[in-house]
Order: structure tokens, then sequence, then C-alpha cells
């Protein structure tokens, strides 16, 4: 395997767009068009079925560690190629013209692949956020900025790095949800629509 195979092989798994499949094959129709239009567990959530946006979170992450695991058993660099594009592919899906999710469920399986520990940060950080303020897009942010940090400490410069870069773009794909939070018209965790 080399680099580009993958990566390649990362983003092709990556691009499974799981919440729209799993949406559609519960008859509940394209759930791009309610609330914030993503594709994600957090949108899959306001369709009201708790278990449908369970199971695309789990998916979602999964197809990143699955994709960061068996390329990294060829060797780690190529590891973290394959979980770089999972998460791309989750991003700029092939299957819908390139307009996919915003990474948080991918980021956090690819993470859970390459380094464990960062994925506990991550959930603690998430959880707590969630928790105290019931913004999914604020808790996916805080923990995209602590996260890069926390692995500079506990993992390789190269996994910090990556993941630095894979939180900038995180970022990036929340204009909208950060827009809405500073505007106080972010919907939170559960609200339905
Ligand atoms: O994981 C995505 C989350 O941070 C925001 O989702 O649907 O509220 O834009 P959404």
């Amino acid at each position: 395997m080399g680099y580009g195979l993958a990566l390649i092989f990362g983003y092709l798994l990556g691009s499974i767009p799981f919440g729209l499949q799993i949406t559609r094959a519960a008859g509940l129709g394209d759930v791009r068009k309610i609330g914030s239009g993503n594709i994600g567990a957090t949108n899959v959530l306001r369709t009201g079925n708790k278990g449908l946006a369970a199971a695309t979170l789990l998916l979602d992450a999964l197809k990143g560690t699955v994709a960061a695991l068996i390329a990294g058993h060829f060797s780690p660099d190529f590891g973290l190629m394959a979980g770089f594009g999972a998460f791309l592919g989750h991003l700029f899906p092939i299957w819908l013209g390139f307009k996919g999710g915003k990474g948080v469920a991918t980021y956090l399986g690819v993470l859970l692949g390459l380094a464990w520990q960062g994925a506990l940060v991550f959930a603690v950080v998430w959880l707590a956020m969630a928790f105290l303020f019931r913004y999914s897009s604020l808790a996916a942010l805080t923990a995209a900025v602590v996260v890069p940090i926390a692995l500079y400490v506990i993992a390789t410069p190269q996994i910090a790095g990556l993941f630095a870069v894979m939180s900038l773009i995180v970022i990036a794909k929340h204009r909208a949800n950060i827009s809405r939070l500073m505007a106080g018209s972010e919907s939170k965790i559960g609200a339905k629509g």
C-alpha cells in the first residue's frame, strides 16, 4: 500500500453518507432538507429518532476508525493518510457531488484509531460542553481546539499536526453554526426540526 492508495482507500470509506442512507432507509426522507441541512448525527437527531442518530454517530465514526486501523496495519503513516482520507471523504463525498458533512464524528473515529487517549479527551470535552450549554456545534468546536493541543503531549507530532489541520477544517465547516451561536439562534441538542 502506498500513500496515495491509503488516501483513496480512506476517502472511499469516508464518502459513505450513513446519516443520509439511514434516514432514507427508515422512510424519513432526505435529512438535508431539515434542520441545519447537515448529514451528521446531530441533524439526524432533529428527526426525533434517537436510535438513528446514535447509529449515524457510530457508523460515521467507525468508518474513520476502520480506515485508520486497516491502513495503519501496513505502516503508521498509511494509517494517518487513510484516516485523513476518511475525514475528507465525509466532508466531500463523491456520491453527493462533494457536498458532505462537517466531519466531527469521523474526526473522532480517526482519533480513536490513531490515538485513543485523544478520543477520550475529545469525549470528555464534548460531553462536558454539551452538558453545560446543550449545543452540539459548540461542544465540537471546543473539542476541536483542545484535542490538537492535548495530542502534542500524549501522541506523536505527526498525529498532533494532522489533527491541528483537521480541526481547522472542522472549524471552517462550522461557519454557519458559529454565526448562529453568536446570534443566539443555534438550535439546542434534541430540539426537533
Ligand atoms: O457534528 C456536527 C455538529 O457540530 C453540528 O451539527 O447539524 O447542528 O450543524 P448541526
